[in-house]
């Protein structure tokens, strides 16, 4: 347990942020970098937007007192609470997110020709994490709900089954919970994975509280995966951009070599301000998490209640709890099905928009997501309910809406090279439909959903092109796609020999 913290493991303090305050506020005069030198040197229009405050607690790396100094300093004691809150061997606080954090693992445990196994709705960060380590995915398909047009998590018994098609596989990367709040089977994930000799990576990024209290979903380091991110902006009052990476006790995955790569992919100069947003952001859960999640999920119950009043509308995700992937469920997402007010969610969220200047995390053809956070405004949520409904039955026309389903054939495409040669070979522009047959060497996700359809060297195929040239037709962006109207792609010129 962490010096810091009280004898019976409470954790009322913040070090980190402490000592910054104490150095930011005590008037040094400062001939080191920044340049705006705590305010004075600031643009007025920069210092007005965000304050004295901020620019004064904005300090380098290399601060004495701060990160530097007799050991533990400040910032390692809030490393080491953090891992303690979490039930972590070691934790890393990350200022460049989640997908920092993906970049790290896949360095760490996949490094060049080295076998993985993959969950195919991987966000882009784990994609792009074997870009840059050369590791060979062998993927696992999510089981998807058709209806909606939602990916669940991995079926144990399919990273089973991938695993057997994959000798020496070095780690299983996992997400858990998706954007839609459904966890999987960690334990039973963890179990496959150690039975083959592999370590189990669970991105956790949708769910920095779990854990925190009886009514939310198991965190993933109790479950027993290896090592496990946390999106620490995302739902908890960290920062954006600031992020968590923790290695469970008895891991597999060795934190020496972590704090290694952390090193490779951090800036020298990270933010101060996101690192003591982590800091407090880790406090604020450890010590009033229950609380808070207390007041948030009766607000999100009552408000869940009276959205499924609403004609044509449904909330939906704790009934699809048993399904294969969808081990438990996430109260803090509200996943509303509109395809019963025959318009589309994005009309739903448009007409939101334009109306009460509401804006949803998601919305798809069929549904539009809530995102709560910890401490979610009550007053906010319980108005939403109304203005929810008053909109509804202002836009709401007669006949449903489907959804538009990810093709199987984009979850089960096989690669033809590994992503690395692919994104880094020798590229040309082709228009889409003669891109049919070549190889990618692009990710594309079409946000939403947000899952890649395509991934650097698997072939393109017409029913791809089909389905992304509807999601953008439908009005959603392409993530990752060169060329944002999707009339053009880079494929491989040449392609020397298949990677597997
Ligand atoms: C599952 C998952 N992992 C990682 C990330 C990247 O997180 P960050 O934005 O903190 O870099 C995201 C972002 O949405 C995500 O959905």
């Amino acid at each position: 347990m962490s010096r810091d913290a009280a004898p019976d493991g409470r954790q009322p303090t913040a070090p980190y942020l402490d000592a910054l305050v104490a150095y930011g506020f005590r008037g040094v005069t400062r001939f080191h970098v920044p340049g705006h030198k705590g305010g004075p040197g600031a643009d007025p229009g920069l210092l007005h937007a965000i304050g004295e405050s901020a620019l004064q607690l904005d300090v380098p790396q290399d601060t004495e007192g701060v990160d530097i100094g007799p050991s533990p300093t400040p910032y390692e004691l809030a490393e080491q609470l953090a891992a303690d809150a979490y039930g972590a061997q070691r934790t890393w606080f990350l200022t460049n997110g989640a997908t920092q954090g993906n970049h790290v693992l896949c360095l760490v445990l996949a490094p060049l020709g080295t076998p993985v196994v993959l969950q195919r709705n991987a966000h882009a960060s784990m994609v792009d994490g074997l870009v840059l380590s050369g590791g060979l995915p062998t993927f696992v398909s999510p089981t998807l709900d058709a209806g909606l047009g939602l990916a669940h998590g991995v079926a144990p018994e399919a990273v089973e089954a991938a695993l057997a098609r994959t000798p020496g596989a070095a780690a299983v990367f996992v997400v858990s919970p998706t954007y839609y709040g459904i966890a999987a089977d960690v334990s039973a994930l963890a179990a496959v994975a150690h039975a083959a000799g592999a370590a189990l990576v669970v991105d956790q990024s949708w769910g920095p509280h779990f854990g925190f209290h009886p009514s939310v979903p198991q965190s993933a380091l109790t479950l027993g995966a290896d090592a496990v991110l946390t999106s620490t902006h995302k739902i908890v009052g960290s920062l954006t951009q600031s992020a968590m990476l923790h290695v469970a006790h008895d891991s597999r995955v060795d934190p020496a070599r972590i704090a290694r790569v952390v090193r490779l992919l951090r800036s020298t100069s990270p933010s101060s301000l996101l690192l003591a947003s982590l800091d407090s952001a880790r406090r604020q859960l450890a010590v009033h998490g229950e609380a808070l999640l207390s007041q948030t999920l009766a607000a999100a119950q009552r408000t869940r209640e009276a959205i499924d009043r609403v004609e044509g509308c449904a909330v939906v995700g704790e009934e699809m709890v048993g399904a294969p992937g969808a081990a438990a469920w996430d109260p803090l997402r509200i996943v509303i099905d509109v395809r019963g007010t025959g318009c589309t969610g994005y009309e739903v969220s448009a007409a939101l928009k334009a109306a009460y200047d509401i804006h949803v995390e998601l919305a798809t053809q069929a549904t539009l997501v809530l995102i709560l956070g910890v401490a979610q405004p009550v007053d906010a949520l319980e108005r939403f309910a109304h203005d929810f409904a008053e909109t509804i039955a202002r836009v709401a026309r007669p006949g449903a809406r489907d959804a538009i389903v990810m093709p199987s054939a984009a979850l089960e495409n096989e690669l033809a090279c590994a992503p690395r040669e692919a994104f880094l070979g020798v590229a040309e522009v082709v228009g889409v439909d003669d891109a049919v047959g070549r190889i990618s060497c692009e990710s594309i996700a079409g946000y939403p959903p947000g899952i890649p359809a395509l991934l650097p060297g698997e072939r393109v195929t017409a029913e791809l092109v089909a389905y992304l040239r509807q999601l953008v037709a439908a009005g959603a962006r392409l993530h990752g796609a060169s060329d944002p109207a999707f009339e053009t792609i880079n494929v491989l010129r040449t392609h020397s020999a298949a990677a597997r």
